[in-house]
């Protein structure tokens, strides 16, 4: 499973980046809200930190805005890993047909269920994003995130759709673990769990031993 990084904290990106392990970005207006920055600045920076999918995401609701929306960020970064990110409305639907139909990369945002994920899917989305955190929360379950993955996996699987599946609304290194387990292509994690990832209580205490026996103490 690719790791994306969730976030629009720039400093995050350059030191996960450094790890090695990270394959694209992907920022949204609340994420960028919190950078304090504009759009376009932050996304520009992130193209020379990660070479791989990043994902903008449009704010304009109405399909003609925000297609316009979109070429624009596409024109003003003019960088071939810019992926666009759209809502999961009828109007973003029919963007991410144009978009895509033109050789642009596309992400589908705020996917809750499978015919959701179906629409999208068929209107030709690069990638697709359902949210495992958030769907857990609303069907207060620990296993609504996992499950809405595996049927989208199945049913991609069964027709034969190429959108790859972005597991999204990470908030913990189990939500990474069942990402993966139920078949999506990348899990986009937050700074914070990306970290977390690297720690068991046991390879700490087993690297103390180590260190001990080591030192011969
Ligand atoms: C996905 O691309 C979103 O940016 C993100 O994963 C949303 O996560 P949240 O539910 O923690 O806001």
């Amino acid at each position: 499973m690719k790791l994306f990084i969730d976030t629009a904290i720039t400093e995050e990106i350059r030191e996960a980046a450094s790890y090695g392990i990270i394959s694209g970005v992907t920022t949204n207006p609340s994420l960028l809200a919190k950078s304090g920055r504009k759009l376009e600045d932050v996304i520009e920076e992130i193209t020379t930190l990660v070479n791989g999918p990043i994902s903008a995401e449009v704010t304009e609701a109405d399909a003609d805005t925000m297609y316009n929306q979109a070429k624009q960020i596409v024109k003003e970064i003019n960088n071939e890993n810019i992926t666009i990110k759209l809502p999961m409305t009828i109007d973003g639907i029919k963007v991410c047909k144009k978009l895509s139909s033109e050789g642009i990369k596309t992400n589908v945002t705020l996917i809750f269920s499978v015919p959701q994920a179906i629409l999208a899917m068929e209107a030709g989305a690069t990638f697709i994003s359902p949210f495992m955190g958030r769907m857990d929360d609303r069907y207060d379950s620990h296993d609504a995130g996992y499950n809405l993955i595996e049927e989208i996996d199945e049913v991609r699987r069964i027709y034969g759709y190429k959108s790859k599946i972005i597991a999204a609304s990470i908030r913990n290194v189990e939500h990474v673990k069942e990402a993966a387990l139920a078949g999506a292509d990348i899990a986009t994690i937050p700074f914070k769990v990306i970290k977390q990832m690297y720690e068991h209580p046991l390879t700490t205490s087993g690297l103390a031993t180590f260190k001990k026996d080591a030192e011969g103490k």
